[in-house]
């Protein structure tokens, strides 16, 4: 089933529900990704580099045949690149077998040392992560905006920004807004005013682990559970229909091919039978007493979200 178009600020075109691959192991993404394309319909994949399977993930698109014309692909800088925009981006376009890319986001507004003890994740003695603190974002984003006008990327975006972050650090000194910002949402982290906020500037907000990511507690959920017997739906589906039905787009991650196939649909099909009210329900939840961040690293900075405790790697 193709998934609908949701324009971007710079009108490029986006399939508002995505395959992502996070977590997804080399030796399954492949597989996961040609399925997606060839016989579930999906045509955007969501990838990063730190995700250690871009090279799988191009191989996938090669095997399914499918012109990449027809794909919405996007990857990610990750934390040690932000000094080296231009070497990361081409890095990513070689490992996925591409020489563009649809979208690319900075993955979090944190530059580690690209000189540190490990190449994705450096720490310091103590432990802690090596941020660049003194590291201003906004030199990430002239960058960003310059392989941008090189044609190298057909739009540009963020991920992990909170509005404090966006207001302060970026929008003040961005010739380009960010396309999307690439945030975890879902049912017990909805974060309603982000999202409004995200809209009020134009920025289309993306949701990541949209079911609750490996292990999910959402998928019990009450509420939604209600609605998918009430629909004849899933409750996975009623997740994600939520999201889809908000204008959200929806990365939704899985190597099974039986879950990637009713993942698309069903998303599509929630979204379109989810009413007003249940909406306001279902954006009720959260708020309830369920309220969870499920993806937390301990950067160790603050960085502007709402229920986000700064947690510091080997002291707290
Ligand atoms: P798997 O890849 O084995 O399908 P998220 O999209 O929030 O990141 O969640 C992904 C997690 O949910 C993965 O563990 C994935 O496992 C699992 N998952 C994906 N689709 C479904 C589904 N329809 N029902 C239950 N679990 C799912």
């Amino acid at each position: 089933m193709a998934s609908p178009k949701i324009k971007l600020n710079n009108g490029v075109e986006i399939p508002i529900v995505g395959l992502g691959t996070w977590q997804s192991k080399p030796e399954e993404v492949i597989t996961a990704v040609e399925y997606a394309l060839k016989e579930a319909g999906y045509r955007h994949i969501d990838c990063a580099w730190a995700y250690d399977n871009e090279k799988e993930v191009g191989e996938g698109i090669r095997r399914s045949g499918v012109p990449r014309s027809e794909i919405f692909l996007t990857s990610k800088l990750w934390c040690t690149h932000h000094n080296r925009v231009e070497a990361a981006l081409d890095e990513t376009l070689a490992n996925l077998g591409t020489d563009y890319l649809d979208l690319y986001l900075v993955h979090w507004p944190i530059h580690l040392n690209p000189n540190g003890n490990h190449p994705k994740f450096p720490t310091r003695p103590d432990g802690s992560r090596d941020v660049l603190t003194d590291w201003k974002i906004r030199d990430t984003w002239a960058q960003m905006e310059a392989v941008l006008a090189k044609g190298k990327v057909r739009a540009i975006g963020v991920s992990n920004f909170s509005e404090r972050i966006l207001e302060q650090d970026l929008l003040p000194y961005a010739k380009v807004v960010p396309a999307v910002d690439q945030v975890e949402l879902h049912l017990y982290n909805p974060q309603l005013k982000l999202v409004e906020y995200l809209k009020s500037k134009g920025i289309v907000p993306q949701a990541y682990s949209p079911l609750g990511s490996t292990n999910s507690p959402l998928l019990q959920d009450e509420t939604a559970s209600a609605l998918a017997q009430k629909y004849g739906l899933s409750t996975a589906d009623i997740l994600l229909g939520y999201l889809v039905a908000k204008d959200i787009v929806t990365l939704t991650k899985s190597v099974n091919p039986k879950r990637i196939k009713s993942n698309i649909e069903g998303a599509l099909a929630a979204a379109k039978k989810l009413t007003k009210e249940d909406i306001e329900k279902l954006d009720g939840v959260a708020a309830s007493g369920k309220q969870m961040r499920l993806i937390q690293p301990p950067w160790g900075v603050d960085l502007g979200f709402d229920n986000w405790p700064v947690r510091v790697q080997g002291r707290n």
